[in-house]
């Protein structure tokens, strides 16, 4: 049979195969050695040895992966990525002592993104964004969240939004659009925080569904239900909105406080909790009994030189399901590189190699909504593949600041390949 695209001699294949992992699954990789994917329109249509593979195909593309290893792309299920201009003032400010809640409460923080972002046309916006991807792409992101949350008013919340419909359609890249309205009480509406839900629950919310996007999975709705953020009661009265609208729901939830805002996650069903640093043993076992996935984001409290991450091993030992992201904002994560998060969890949150790259890839796509196409390398699946520079994959969490992608198919199509000068 023809084929597109027949990658082989893979020192370790990993198909990270069976959907979500939990618990003591996480880690499960399916490992092959001497690996091959055989890739025809799009779609992965078989994987195994390459002896085995190698007579029942005659591809018109192949890629040598001898020495190196084979993955599915990396899904990034937690971003602020579309925002316009830099914190890089407020960088200095923390290194010399100030917390993210006080720079915050002095009307900086998220407000000062918001009014660059504000200030933005679709078009600065579209063009921003699609720099932030394109580094992704380069360090094996091949499908990424994005949350808006820079507008906080219905006008500039819409063209974050109109942003990430265009930035879907350039591609390669997939997008799965979060509104995130209630990631802040912006000026305007100081000491009204009421008056502002009403503006998100009423305005916002259907203006947004209406405005609608083509995207290939789901669109959620998120909020940021901490101190200094949304209460559980406000956030509910969002989400519960949102639901009835037909957006999934997640919840920043445990990034600084403990407010309840997990319970209120499993509670609404949520596909994610995100952050849950701060959260109670209780509300850890109450995670273990749901379907709602943990995304912990180990670049935030290393971002602002915290010591406290993700109780990933308490919430494994309770059942639970664990995914990891960037988070990447201009705030407190500014990283694009999701090789880097595994690095930081292997430290931090002590997870094995394995679990973590699971958790950013299987695990990472469920998260985002998009597990029954992506993040796995089986039969039927989107063919999102990327081959490392490097011989085994536990180098991933090993190695960090040095980019050992070497080359990205997206979707059957090679969009990045170093060897040949960068993104193509
Ligand atoms: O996930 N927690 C809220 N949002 C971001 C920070 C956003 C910002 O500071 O601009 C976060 O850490
Ligand atoms: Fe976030």
């Amino acid at each position: 049979m023809c084929i597109d695209l027949f990658v082989h001699s893979a020192s370790q294949l990993l198909t990270m195969p069976g959907g979500p992992q939990r618990s003591s699954a996480l880690g499960t990789l399916g490992l092959i050695e001497d690996g091959a994917v055989a890739i025809h329109a799009g779609k992965i249509i078989a994987t195994g040895t390459t002896t085995s593979l190698r007579g029942r195909f005659e591809p018109r593309h192949e890629i040598d992966a001898t020495g190196k290893v084979v993955l599915p792309g990396f899904v990034d299920p937690h971003t602020h990525a579309v925002w316009a201009g830099d914190r890089v003032d407020e960088f200095e400010m923390r290194i010399a002592g100030a917390t993210y809640l006080e720079i915050m409460r002095a009307g900086g923080g998220i407000m000062a993104t918001v009014r660059q972002t504000r200030a933005a046309s679709v078009q600065q916006l579209v063009d921003q964004t699609r720099a932030r991807l394109q580094r992704m792409l380069a360090h094996g992101t091949t499908t990424v969240e994005v949350k808006t949350g820079y507008g906080l008013d219905t006008a500039a919340e819409l063209r974050q939004w109109a942003a990430l419909a265009r930035l879907q359609t350039e591609g390669p890249w997939d997008i799965v659009p979060t509104f995130l309205g209630a990631h802040a009480v912006p000026t305007e509406y100081a000491g009204r925080d009421d008056a502002y839900v009403d503006v998100v629950v009423n305005e916002m919310l259907p203006a947004v569904r209406e405005q609608g996007v083509a995207m290939p999975g789901p669109v959620f709705c998120d909020v940021f239900c901490d101190d200094g953020a949304f209460t559980v009661a406000q956030a509910r009265r969002v989400l519960e909105q949102a639901r009835t609208l037909g957006f999934g729901v997640k919840i920043h939830a445990d990034e600084f406080a403990h407010v309840g805002a997990t319970a209120l996650a499993v509670a609404l069903g949520a596909v994610s909790a995100d952050h849950v640093v701060r959260t109670s043993a209780e509300d850890i076992s109450a995670l273990g009994q749901s379907k709602t996935i943990a995304v912990s984001l180990p670049c935030t409290p290393f971002g602002l030189g915290q010591n406290d991450y993700t109780p990933a091993r308490a919430l494994l030992a309770a059942n639970g399901l664990l995914a990891l992201a960037t988070d990447c904002n201009p705030g407190t994560a500014w990283c694009e590189s999701m090789p880097f998060v595994v690095a930081l969890a292997c430290r931090y949150l002590h997870l094995t190699p394995a679990q973590a790259v699971a958790a950013a890839t299987i695990n990472a796509a469920y998260a985002a909504g998009v597990g029954d196409r992506v993040g796995s390398v089986e039969v039927g699946k989107q063919a999102d593949v990327l081959v490392l520079d490097i011989p085994d994959y536990r180098h991933v969490g090993y190695r960090f600041g040095t980019n050992v992608v070497r080359t990205v198919v997206k979707a059957g199509r090679i969009v990045v390949e170093t060897g040949q000068g960068g993104v193509l």
